[in-house]
């Protein structure tokens, strides 16, 4: 008989089982204080449930180290001291949450996105702005890094020094520590970024590597000469080219060149190193207990690296976040992770489970969601969504049109070509159309890190630029205003609906146009912030009046929010695509608690019609009605739907 295979399933039990059983007494004679009270055993009845996954995956990353065990006990130890620090309030969600693990499915679950300084100023701007958030329904707030990064060029904050200190500028921890039970209370979920693919050159972790400490150095992957850089560039890709053209950045003071797969100055973690796992799970933990409940996976593809791939979406890229997340169901399970992985669908989608990403942004379909409006036609949209929409139980996509950065067009090749469509040809199209290249378009972009050679780029800019409304408004066309604001609605109305949390990035919902101040020399060269302006308070105080375009867009968004929150069908992610017989127009039931509702999004700005039969083959019957206009209509006849109309048929199927 063979030796059992010492990574087989059930060997991996058994060793997880003895491991735990052997570091048990050691951990609760070091938190003797503590090991009687009763959270103790909620604590230790999640490690006894968790530990195997935890084990397993760290096992897979660094059972080959001579130290394994020392470096597994160290982790316990950062697990428990950082679940002791957790507040009473933070445990009583933790309890509550694991009651209802499908919190983030509720259909009163609504997000919104912003930069802290951009919105409001401070910390303390934004405590005063609760209240407008509260009224458009908000319940997930996600915002931009807000701690300590390089003064200057720091990439928004993605460049952290400090993950435990706020950024000066915004307040200070005090400040921050007030926000996130005020947040609570106004019954919105905090969600922040776990930029965790790398910190800051200023970090005090880099710091002492700059000043030659070798076990510092081991944090990050730093090279002697250009060999092995070399090696990897051969298969690896740069992101931001145009500022940053390959993925290495020699610094001199250590005669090393170090890996910066974004900017010089954000250097790559080496996961590869046990130390750098714990400290990490150690400021992740920190990130739980202030009040976390979302916590955004930052670049979740780059976090592991091997020659001779592409270094991205790595099989050990998932154990990672898989050891983090069960930390987190064992110390911290109020708190649940977004991926943030814009990559192919066939890569989005392996994040997505509830023991490693329960949420995750949803590219394609804000990708797909600008292709269909600049072709009118749903074909792709509707092919790629059949393929691709359903995910596991008790995970969730987080839908968006745009967010803080780029569009890029990360649909699948193979689901256009199903389709007959040259996807390199129809991203050209979409690149020439989003940067009003085109003709006839509306819409006003920028283009993203354009590549003269390829004609690659990706697209900038806000909801509104992009849906016509700077266009028609410098043009002063009053139908073209009209359209605009309907085909803002329009996308916002599928991403409110189709299932999952819909997220709003903050000056949208009041149609906030590009900004093209180019005064601030740190932001020259990266178009993404013409859609990033500073907030208008100004011009969301017409919110409330219907003549302005502010209002009009504003209204139509609250409605869209109120029919999602009110609407059992709602709840949860079960969508059915369905053809509607016309090419230009999108449609899916969602049917949840009895509940049933055909959603129709008329994607181009002619009159569009759906044929009697069709309606009684998607199992319309007798009169529906249109609870998005508030029109009845009669299923057994042709039904019309208006330019860009968005309509929410309730129907007895
Ligand atoms: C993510 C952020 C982006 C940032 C990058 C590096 O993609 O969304 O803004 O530049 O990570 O941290």
């Amino acid at each position: 008989m063979s030796r059992p295979e010492r990574t087989s399933a059930a060997w991996l039990q058994r060793e997880s089982k003895l491991t735990l059983s052997r570091l048990m007494p050691r951990l609760k004679s070091r938190f003797s204080s503590v090991t009687g009270t009763p959270e103790w055993a909620a604590f230790n009845e999640r490690l006894d449930r968790r530990f195997g996954v935890l084990f397993e995956a760290l096992h897979e990353l660094y059972g080959s180290h001579y130290d394994f065990f020392y470096h597994l006990e160290t982790i316990l130890d950062t697990m428990t001291e950082m679940w002791l620090e957790r507040s009473d309030d933070l445990k009583a969600l933790d309890a509550t949450r694991e009651s209802d693990p499908q919190w983030f499915q509720s259909r009163r679950m609504f997000g919104a996105t912003g930069y802290v300084d951009l919105f409001t100023g401070d910390l303390s701007g934004l405590r005063t702005k609760l209240p407008y958030l509260s009224e458009m329904g908000i319940t997930y707030l996600h915002l931009m890094p807000l701690f300590r990064s390089p003064d200057g060029d720091n990439d928004g904050g993605y460049a952290i020094s400090s993950y435990r200190e706020v950024d000066p500028e915004l307040g200070t921890m005090e400040e921050f520590a007030k926000l996130t039970p005020e947040l609570r209370r106004y019954g919105i979920s905090l969600c922040l970024d776990f930029v965790f693919n790398h910190t800051s050159d200023e970090h005090e972790w880099a710091r002492n590597a700059l000043a030659g400490d070798p076990d510092y150095q081991a944090y990050y992957r730093m090279y002697p000469n250009r060999t092995m850089p070399d090696s990897f560039e051969r298969t690896i890709r740069s992101v931001f080219p145009d500022e940053h053209p390959g993925c290495f950045t020699y610094r001199n003071r250590i005669r090393k060149w170090v890996w910066t797969t974004f900017h010089n100055y954000q250097w790559d973690l080496n996961y590869e190193n046990p130390a750098v796992f714990n400290a990490m799970a150690g400021e992740m933990l920190f990130l739980a207990n202030v009040g976390v409940e979302v916590l955004r996976l930052d670049a979740v593809a780059f976090i592991w690296k091997r020659q001779g791939t592409n270094c991205e979406n790595l099989p050990e890229a998932h154990t990672v976040i898989r050891a983090f997340n069960a930390l987190v169901q064992i110390a911290a399970p109020a708190m649940v992770f977004k991926s943030e992985a814009i990559v192919h669908p066939d890569d989005v989608v392996k994040y997505i489970d509830p023991d490693e990403c329960q949420l995750s942004y949803n590219p394609m379909l804000m990708a797909l969601l600008w292709s269909t409006l600049a072709s009118r036609d749903v074909r792709l949209l509707r092919h790629a969504l059949e393929k691709r929409f359903a995910l596991p139980a008790d995970t969730a996509w987080v839908n968006y049109i745009r967010g803080h950065d780029d569009i890029g067009w990360v649909f699948s090749d193979d689901d256009a070509a199903e389709l007959g469509i040259d996807a390199h040809g129809h991203r050209r199209f979409l690149n020439d159309f989003y940067t009003a290249r085109f003709k006839d378009s509306f819409a006003h972009g920028r283009p993203f890190q354009e590549n003269p050679e390829t004609g690659d780029m990706r697209v900038s800019g806000t909801a509104a630029s992009l849906c016509g409304l700077e266009k028609a408004l410098a043009e002063g066309d009053e139908d073209e205003l009209e359209l605009a604001i309907r085909r803002i609605l329009l996308l916002h109305g599928v991403i409110m609906t189709i299932g999952g949390v819909p997220l709003l990035y903050l000056g949208d919902e009041i149609g906030t146009l590009n900004d093209y101040d180019e005064s601030d020399p740190e932001r020259i060269g990266d178009s993404r912030w013409i859609h990033r302006p500073v907030f208008d308070w100004e011009a969301a105080e017409k919110r409330h009046d219907q003549e302005t375009p502010q209002g009009r867009i504003f209204a139509g968004l609250l409605r869209l929010a109120q029919i999602r929150q009110q609407n059992l069908a709602f709840t949860r992610a079960d969508t059915e695509i369905v053809d509607t017989g016309n090419n230009a127009v999108f449609g899916y039931f969602r049917q949840q608690e009895g509940q049933s509702v055909l959603v129709l999004a008329n994607f181009s700005e002619r009159e569009q019609t759906m044929s009697a039969r069709r309606l009684r083959l998607l199992g319309l019957r007798k009169t529906v009605t249109d609870i998005a206009s508030g029109r009845i209509i009669i299923a057994q006849q042709e039904l019309s739907l208006e330019p860009y109309q968005f309509a929410v048929l309730l129907a007895g199927r």
